[in-house]
């Protein structure tokens, strides 16, 4: 890893194992030069072939009509001085105008990686694995500054961006656009993938052609969303799963998001991705700063699957934190899909019971164990337990369920109120709303408004109680509905618009607290299932509840779909019961087992009434996931079936030193007289002789790679299996 400076060219030139990242400073603008496969010295700045273009596209320097902001590739636009593409940041003046220039005007390079003030980040662990180069840049006559921040490590195909505004002069500024990067890619010959979808459908594959104009996705709903996922990937015509060049865009944030790429009349590509810049400015007082959250942009040579064992790679070991981080995951029963809200302790000590004579470990209780809540109509905020349904409070409960040999675990949603609660009648100014307007209610809840300090450590306070009363060991953090009349009872008229990011900060700021004085509990965001499936969380709680569909079939496209980012460590998957809560659909408890055992496993229905046969069949899961769920969280994933191409899913683990194995293939529908196949399984050592588990056979790593397996037929629809092979 090195980033270079050359000072007679003003070139940068950013090095990992396998890429080359170059731009240059020209007569002051960062120029882009060159992102993709590892050069190893040169001039790129060779590939800046200056022509001079129409009167259309107008020239900054009046005396060398070759250089157009128009139609220079740039590492950090502007809008308002003739570059008429879209631009990565806008500010308004104190005079009102909106046109600024930022110009090289220093640079400095930094072993390690500085963390983002308030946000998360991605981390080194140590100084010498990452290098930081910081270029400043500056508009003199208005004395705003921005500090181009651009992290690379030695193992990551990845440059990490984000920016730090400065308002250097005694005015006020506004600012109204601030992403955190942007790139011009040299030519538009991609497809464009992005992962969008729906409450119980989050994270499916989409792919288009890019043509000239914007083409976009974005949150306006104050969180990441189930609907657009803070990324996208650009894949060089022919790309494929495991071949071609692909690009991979991923936001740090939780908060609404923008991210697209721009096609202009060259057929060069600007990508970008940042803070919603819609219904966002924040006012820069003489000498405030402004950080941007950080984005990982992936370069592979090796197709979709290498861009994603990056980011999988870089996000479980340098962005999830904490003692969970490398420790395996427990397997736990959640009471949701089996009570929802009518329980008692009684209830959840025989589930308790009965999953301790399965091997389960954790129990987890999920909503509505506190204030008056039989319903989802009250409560939240409320966060005192209901002894009419757990009379003896939470820590015998807790006992009970850890005398039978499993650890407590504990549902919140710390960022609501509902208005039928104590503190909503306390406090009624505590929540988003803007004054004289209706506060829209989803699921019969409101927001409460974590930009200000007093709600923060209501949270923190309310939650440090609980947490410190009983031996919980697990928390899942709920948020079930998205921002509306968003505005702050504390905040001025002209900060109003501060008040989403200001609650994103908010957020950080109690997550940061809360898992910090209480680092022996794993945390699990969730909300409503994927809704806040995003980096920005998993740097808090290195897990997230994928998507409220438990059915083993729809889980088959949002898995596959999340993996195309997301580790599989942070991915939350549970059996549930037949027919399917969300869907109706009935599929074998064998098919159910496989799909969930490809993340941190569990089950989500009433244990207490399998019959024997069902006994028989979840101990043997268990018995499974207990040997390979090291395997499935620290090997390498690889796809091998789309369920967004066909009626089969195929996925498979490799251990870090390739000695084991384990394929995961389902047939959705079965077919009469269907023709045979074969898969062709990935990433096993072609020297090296694996034991098949179960049948006794011997056979070689290329084998299974270039020959493949057979693939079993089918009996009946939902049809899945599952193979192991360990190297002797
Ligand atoms: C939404 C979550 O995603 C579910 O798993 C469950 O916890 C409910 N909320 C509880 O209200």
């Amino acid at each position: 890893m090195s980033i270079a400076y050359h000072a007679a060219t003003g070139l940068f030139h950013l090095q990992t194992r396998t890429m080359s990242y170059m731009f240059q400073a020209l007569e002051g603008y960062p120029a882009h030069l060159y992102w993709g496969r590892k050069i190893s010295e040169g001039n790129a700045a060779r590939l800046l072939k200056r022509v001079e273009r129409c009167s259309f596209s107008p020239n900054p320097v009046p005396e060398d009509r070759t250089i157009s902001l128009d139609t220079l590739p740039q590492e950090y636009p502007g809008f308002g001085s003739s570059d008429f593409r879209t631009p990565a940041y806008a500010v308004q003046l104190a005079n009102g105008t909106t046109v600024t220039e930022l110009l090289y005007a220093s640079h400095e390079i930094r072993a390690g990686k500085p963390a983002l003030e308030g946000l998360p980040a991605v981390y080194a662990d140590k100084g010498s694995e990452a290098e930081t180069l910081i270029v400043t840049l500056e508009d003199k006559l208005s004395g705003l500054k921005a500090e181009l921040s651009y992290t690379v490590f030695e193992a990551f195909d990845a440059v990490i961006r984000s920016v730090r505004f400065i308002n250097n002069s005694e005015d006020v500024m506004l600012l109204n656009r601030a992403l955190s990067f942007s790139v011009d890619l040299p030519n538009d010959q991609f497809d464009m993938l992005q992962l969008s979808g729906a409450w119980a459908r989050e994270r499916y594959v989409h792919k288009r052609e890019l043509v000239p104009g914007l083409q976009a996705i974005e949150s306006r709903r104050g969180s990441s969303s189930h609907n657009n996922n803070p990324f996208f990937a650009l894949l060089a015509k022919g790309a494929t799963e495991d071949h071609g060049d692909v690009y991979g865009f991923s936001l740090v944030y939780s908060g609404s998001f923008a991210g697209g790429v721009e096609v202009d009349q060259y057929h060069t590509a600007r990508a970008y991705l940042g803070i919603n810049p819609f219904d966002f400015s924040w006012r820069l007082e003489a000498g405030e700063a402004f950080q941007t959250p950080e984005a990982v942009m992936v370069y592979s040579a090796e197709g979709l699957g290498g861009m994603s064992h990056t980011y999988h790679e870089l996000y479980r070991t340098r962005l999830c934190r904490g003692a969970f981080r490398d420790a395996v995951r427990p397997i736990l029963v959640n009471n949701w899909e089996a009570t929802y809200f009518n329980f008692n302790a009684d209830k959840i000590e025989a589930i308790a019971k009965a999953g301790s004579e399965l091997g389960l470990e954790l129990f987890v209780l999920d909503d509505g164990w506190f204030g008056h809540r039989d319903s989802d109509n009250s409560s939240l905020g409320d966060w005192v337990v209901d002894k009419k349904k757990l009379p003896n409070g939470l820590e015998d409960l807790a006992e009970r369920v850890r005398s039978q040999g499993l650890e407590f675990g504990l549902w919140f949603e710390p960022e609501m109120v509902s208005p039928d609660s104590d503190l909503y009648r306390a406090h009624p100014d505590w929540c988003l709303h803007v004054p004289g307007r209706r506060r829209s209610e989803g699921r019969q809840q409101l927001i409460l408004d974590l930009s200000r300090k007093d709600v923060q450590n209501y949270i923190v306070d309310a939650l440090s109680s609980i947490l410190g009363s009983a031996p919980i060991t697990y928390v899942k953090w709920d948020m079930n509905r998205n921002m509306s009349e968003i505005g702050s009872a504390l905040l001025p008229a002209n900060r109003q618009r501060e008040t989403a990011h200001r609650y994103m900060l908010g957020l950080y700021n109690v997550l940061e607290r809360i898992t910090s004085a209480f680092p022996q509990i794993l945390f699990e965001s969730c909300s409503g299932g994927g809704g806040r499936f995003d980096p920005g969380m998993l740097y808090y709680m290195p897990q997230t509840w994928t998507s409220d569909n438990s059915d083993a079939i729809s889980r088959l496209k949002i898995q596959y779909g999340t993996s195309i980012v997301y580790p599989i460590s942070t991915m939350g998957a549970h059996v549930s019961a037949v027919p399917n809560h969300q869907v109706g659909r009935s599929t074998p408890l064998k098919t159910r087992g496989d799909v969930a055992m490809s993340g941190n496993f569990g089950y989500e229905l009433d244990l207490t009434v399998f019959t024997e046969a069902e006994k028989e069949e979840v101990k043997r899961q268990v018995a499974m996931v207990k040997e390979v769920r090291e395997l499935v969280q620290y090997g390498k994933f690889y796809r091998l079936l789309s369920p967004f191409e066909g009626n089969e899913t195929a996925w498979m683990f490799v251990s870090p030193d390739q000695r084991e194995a384990l394929v995961v293939h389902v047939a959705v529908l079965n077919e009469a007289n269907a023709p045979l196949g074969r898969l062709k399984l990935k990433g096993l050592n072609s020297g090296l002789n694996y034991e098949w588990v179960g049948t006794g056979e011997r056979v070689g790593g290329d084998e299974l790679m270039y020959a493949g397996v057979a693939k079993e037929r089918a009996h009946g629809d939902y049809f899945s299996t599952v193979h192991r092979f360990i190297a002797k």
